[in-house]
């Protein structure tokens, strides 16, 4: 249950544009944001992070609360999302992983073998665990006012891609022979994935998000029978673990990137809203998921760093092709790139306010 001071439940972001355009309905103001908004990109942030390793600042609520609030004070976006990473949880489940700047997430050691997995899930992640995260949203949500924060958390796919690999890797190979080479072990790893990801979003949620995302950033990877079969069923556990939030308004957008061919799977884990990335038109997107799906998205990231007019008449074309989805979030089809003029963002968020 959400508590009486949560922000769904005591009317500061209730009719926002945002959560309002997440349940379906148009509003006057078209709602923006950006992934990865909080980052590299803000001259405030790189200050701020300096001394400080990626993880300890995601633990550390006055850091993260503070990291949060930077683009939404510099932009004006229609939504702040929490600064962590999906990694988080299984930091405090007690993986020995570390996020490298320039590379990602590393773990100490691949989880390969039915052993390794047996290792693994014998972690769990409790609620004094994630105390630092819930600490760090009601900070957050304490200064937002009427702006929502979106909480997120990493599809068990991309975790277990994350784990598996050991790194970031292209093809996300070992994940995938796991997953035909030893299908119980793979399930294992994946129902595993899906409570501590679950429990991360959760906490999020119960702390004051008003909205949530999750990430399957590399499920492009996968054939369409591949995920339907092997990972679409714990996607759908993880956002489980809020079925009875979303019950009382809390909307769940699925996002991954090169997802064009298993768009309307990701819908039908149970999401409300799909995530589109630049690769397909969001004309395109409605025709594979349904007219009754609000979309977000879907700005080329190479387009930041284009001339104005080129940007400009992009984001005009985005706008028009999402017409005909129940409802639009505006976002980029990936994240800022960490070299974007951040200004660049302030004026394209002044932009879709006008359109
Ligand atoms: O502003 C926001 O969007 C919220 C913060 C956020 C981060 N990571 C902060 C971060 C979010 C939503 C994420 C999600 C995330 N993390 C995803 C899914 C989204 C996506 O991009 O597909 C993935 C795959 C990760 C794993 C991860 N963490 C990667 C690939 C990297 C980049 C490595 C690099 O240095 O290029 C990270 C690190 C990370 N997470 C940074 C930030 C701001 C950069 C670290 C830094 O600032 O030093």
């Amino acid at each position: 249950m959400l508590s009486e001071g949560h922000p769904l439940v005591d009317g500061r972001t209730s009719h926002s544009a945002l959560v309002r355009a997440y349940s379906g309905e148009r509003t006057d103001r078209l709602p923006v944001w950006f992934m990865r908004q909080a980052g590299r990109s803000l001259p405030e942030y790189r200050e701020l992070r300096v001394g400080t390793a990626m993880l300890d600042a995601c633990l550390d609520p006055a850091m993260a609360s503070e990291i949060t609030l930077q683009p939404v004070r510099r932009h004006g976006v229609d939504a702040a999302i929490f600064f962590s990473d999906i990694v988080v949880p299984l930091r405090l489940a007690g993986v020995d992983v570390e996020i490298k700047p320039g590379v990602g997430p590393v773990m100490g050691a691949p989880v390969r073998t039915a052993g390794d997995v047996a290792r693994l899930t014998a972690l769990t992640l409790t609620d004094e665990a994630l105390a630092p995260v819930a600490e760090g949203v009601a900070r957050t949500v304490a200064e937002l006012g009427g702006t929502p924060l979106i909480g997120f958390a990493g599809a068990p796919f991309t975790l277990a891609a994350y784990l598996v690999e050991g790194g970031p890797s292209r093809d996300h190979l070992a994940a995938r022979t796991l997953m035909h080479a030893d299908p119980a072990t793979w399930q294992a790893l994946m129902t595993w994935a899906a409570d501590v990801t679950g429990a991360f979003l959760r906490a999020q949620v119960l702390a004051g998000a008003s909205a949530t995302q999750l990430f399957d950033s590399w499920a492009g990877a996968l054939s369409l029978a591949d995920y339907t079969a092997h990972v679409a069923p714990s996607s759908a556990r993880a956002l489980g673990a809020i079925a009875d939030l979303r019950a009382q308004g809390v909307r769940a957008v699925h996002f991954g990137t090169g997802t064009g061919e298993i768009l309307a799977a990701m819908r039908d884990v149970g999401a409300d809203v799909v995530g589109v990335d630049y690769r397909i038109p969001l004309d395109e997107a409605t025709r594979r998921v349904g007219a009754a799906v609000p979309l977000q998205g879907n700005i080329d990231p190479a387009l930041l760093a284009a001339p104005w007019p080129v940007l400009e008449a992009h984001v005009r074309d985005v706008v028009d092709r999402g017409r005909g989805a129940a409802a639009h979030v505006v976002n980029l089809g990936h994240g800022v790139p960490p070299t974007t003029d951040p200004d660049v963002l302030t004026r394209l968020v002044d932009l879709v306010h006008s359109l």
